[in-house]
């Protein structure tokens, strides 16, 4: 292999990994705003968000406050799988809701590239 073949395989895999990378970058940030058009009502997305209220569990006659988005993160570090599973078919009161694949993935990328035991502060 001439070095000028070798220059062009290694600029086409460096531009494949940033499109992967800069992909991942803006799924977490589409799933940054589902989450908090979609689950901050009851969940603490954001820091800079007010802890919502606890809600009522019909079932258990009782309000249940949401974990935080930090206290998901946490438990479902490394399983994405059992996230999804979770989302799609929540225990009560989390209610169920309708999302499409590509959504729920951006959502769950955004939950598992949450620092460490942390929610994001900004915006
Ligand atoms: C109407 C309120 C409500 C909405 C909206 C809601 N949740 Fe929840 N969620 C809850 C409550 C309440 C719990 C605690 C349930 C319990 O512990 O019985 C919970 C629990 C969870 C859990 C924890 C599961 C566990 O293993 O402890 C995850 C993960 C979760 N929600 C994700 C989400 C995501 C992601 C969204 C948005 C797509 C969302 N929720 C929207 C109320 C809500």
């Amino acid at each position: 292999m001439t070095l000028r073949q070798t220059v062009v395989i290694v600029a086409v895999t460096i531009g494949f990994a940033g499109t992967g990378m800069a992909w991942a970058a803006s799924s977490a940030e589409v799933g940054r705003r589902l989450a908090m058009d979609g689950c901050s009502t009851c969940h603490q997305v954001m820091l800079a968000q007010k802890r919502p209220q606890p809600v009522f569990d019909p079932d258990q006659a009782m309000t249940i406050s949401a974990p935080t988005f930090a206290e998901i993160a946490r438990k479902y570090r490394g399983r994405p799988d059992a996230l999804r599973r979770f989302i799609l078919d929540p225990k009560h009161p989390m209610p169920e809701q309708d999302w499409d694949a590509w959504d729920l993935r951006a959502i769950v990328t955004y939950i598992g590239g949450l620092p460490r035991g942390s929610i994001s502060r900004g915006r």
